[in-house]
């Protein structure tokens, strides 16, 4: 019967509610299970729990009460049956490679990537033999061609990082599941509070932890939720890798999902008065934000996410001439409100430089075809109030 209803619970109810476990103190605010093992009343009850005869907490990579709130509530959030917490965003997409990829494999991306992630696939997997081939993200015909025998996930983000496009959720889903693979989608930017790619049919959602679900720059972290056999499976490989989230960083990242919605939502509301703003700027030659109507998948975006999140990325005037690295350099250091910081998803608002920060690394024909050029600023924005911050960026660019 209460679990019924909990089922029923709006979003923010869950937020709030799901996943909490009570010791016999009977606290309200979830206790905090700072250990590393726990204790057997017997040699024979150590036995049972190794041998998974009898179910009960071990040992905290792989059991702790603090990581199995945090995945159960965040499941909750995206719609899924289950949940697995790891160290950091790139620990859950190593995790997922390590475990449903083998030498041989391919693994069919889109070059609208965080850096580290296509770093991950350029070097690591090619070193375990796991090939890697790339599709553009809103060209769906480039899916279905790109796509291999041997390819055995679909990775994407959406909306992507920095450029903010978008991909057919639903369509990119279909091919995954008409060639029995799986699809996965970094769903960092949007949070469950604005997007749940399960309802499009993807099989995983995941996160970077560290960025919105966290939303106060205070803690890395990962997450990936989906139906309860890939979960299961993604658990084994966490017994033996140990990517695992530490027990107060679950806790924290818990306690953060309950105020989520409410942050994404306020985030959303400045972010479009900003890119409103920056689209009508004579300084400005482009906007990227999936909430403006002049962006090209504006309908699509809408159709997918409640609103257009809070990241805008924008480009200068002249974005790839030889003055362009300057000019947007110069820009940002005149910024005195903004962090300059690689993060996002801070209540503080921050700008970054993705051509020489998080996207230093990956060589420059990837680059291009990412889209990141030299005059490419990025901004998430935080809980300031929007008008300062507009006045902050008018004053730097005004330099
Ligand atoms: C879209 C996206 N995915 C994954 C990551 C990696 O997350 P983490 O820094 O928690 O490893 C980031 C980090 O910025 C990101 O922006």
């Amino acid at each position: 019967m209460a679990k019924n209803k909990k089922k029923k619970n709006s979003f923010s109810t869950r937020a709030v509610r799901n996943g909490t476990k009570r010791s016999f103190f009977g606290e309200h605010s979830e206790a905090i299970y700072q250990t590393s093992s726990f204790v057997f009343d017997t040699a024979e009850e150590a036995a049972q729990k190794f041998s998974g005869d009898q179910e009960g907490l071990i040992y905290s990579r792989f059991t702790n009460p603090n990581t199995e709130m945090f995945e159960e509530r965040l499941a909750s959030l995206e719609g899924a049956e289950a949940g697995c917490a790891t160290s950091t965003g790139m620990g859950a997409i190593m995790l997922t490679c390590m475990t449903f990829l083998k030498s041989g494999d391919r693994i069919l991306a889109t070059p609208s990537l965080f850096g580290a992630t296509i770093q991950l696939f350029e070097t690591m997997l090619k070193k375990f033999n796991i090939g890697v081939d790339y599709a553009r993200l809103t060209d769906i015909a480039d899916w279905e061609r790109k796509l291999k025998k041997n390819t055995k996930l679909i990775f994407l983000e959406s909306p992507s990082n920095p450029l903010n496009e978008i991909a057919d959720l639903k369509k990119i889903s279909a091919i995954a599941s008409n060639a029995g693979i799986i699809s996965i989608v970094d769903n960092c930017l949007c949070t469950p509070a604005l997007q749940n790619p399960l309802k499009f049919g993807i099989d995983l959602s995941l996160h970077s932890a560290t960025k919105f679900i966290d939303g106060q720059g205070r803690s890395l972290g990962g997450v990936i939720a989906g139906n309860k056999k890939l979960i299961d499976e993604l658990k084994k490989t966490m017994r033996f890798c140990g990517f695992s989230l530490s027990p107060f960083n679950c806790w924290l990242l818990f306690k953060s999902l309950e105020t989520l919605s409410i942050r994404m939502n306020q985030h959303s509301q400045s972010s479009e008065k900003i890119a409103e703003w920056l689209s009508v700027d004579k300084r400005v030659s482009s906007v990227y934000y999936p909430g403006l109507k002049c962006h090209p998948q504006y309908e699509l975006a809408m159709s997918q996410q409640k609103s257009g999140g809070a990241l805008i990325s924008f480009e200068l005037n002249h974005p790839t001439s030889n003055s362009a690295l300057t000019r947007a350099w110069r820009i940002i250091d005149n910024m005195t409100l903004f962090s300059r910081t690689g993060n996002l998803g801070d209540t503080r608002s921050t700008v970054t430089h993705p051509a020489t920060t998080t996207h230093a690394k990956v060589d420059a024909k990837t680059k291009k075809l990412a889209g990141i050029t030299n005059g490419l600023i990025r901004l998430s924005i935080g809980l300031e109030d929007y008008s300062d911050l507009i006045s902050d960026l008018d004053e730097a660019m005004d330099s």
